[in-house]
């Protein structure tokens, strides 16, 4: 990436032309305060300022939304494409290793999907070593703490500066 601003297009310098929706799923509004020991110290509201101070150094727009409800991820993820964004960061939370609802969103999105995670869970009990999501998704990035989220935003701008260099048109093939 060396730093290039990769959503910088013909608007850029009004609205960035990328926009991203980065959604986090059940119980992650606690952060800061669940198991600090495994999820960290600081809080939801403080890694989404980050991921925007981040975006705005790589020309790109975020979103970010939380929900603890599978059918509202559900919609966000079916409604992304058509409310203008070009790529989803997603950690499902839970319903990762659960929900084949998600993963088909994901799927039918028209949009690539990075999924990410705070911890590792293929290090941690034997239900986290399945997810039922990730297949859905281009890539994975786990382990790494906040800076999951921030690596797989720059995964996924990685892969759409890929599409749009293969498909100038910007016709969607969805992934
Ligand atoms: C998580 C891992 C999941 O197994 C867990 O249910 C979470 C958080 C993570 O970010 O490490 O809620 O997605």
């Amino acid at each position: 990436m060396g730093g290039q601003a990769v959503g910088a297009g013909p608007r850029a310098r009004g609205e960035p032309s990328v926009r991203v929706l980065v959604l986090s799923g059940p119980n992650l509004h606690r952060l800061g305060k669940r198991q600090p020991e495994i999820y960290g110290h600081r809080t939801l509201a403080e890694l989404h300022e980050q991921l925007h101070q981040d975006a705005e150094g790589l020309g790109v727009a975020v979103e970010c939304r939380q929900s603890n409800h599978e059918g509202e991820l559900v919609d966000w993820v079916g409604a992304a494409q058509e409310q203008g964004f070009s790529g989803i960061v997603i950690n499902p939370g839970a319903y990762t290793h659960t929900s084949y609802a998600l993963f088909d969103a994901l799927l039918g999105a028209g949009i690539p999907s990075v999924e990410v995670h705070l911890s590792n869970p293929e290090a941690r009990e034997g239900f986290r070593r399945r997810s039922r999501t990730a297949a859905a998704c281009v890539g994975k990035v786990a382990g790494f703490g906040e800076a999951s989220y921030l690596l797989g935003l720059r995964g996924l701008l990685v892969r759409l500066a890929a599409s749009s260099a293969s498909n100038p048109a910007g016709v969607s093939s969805g992934a």
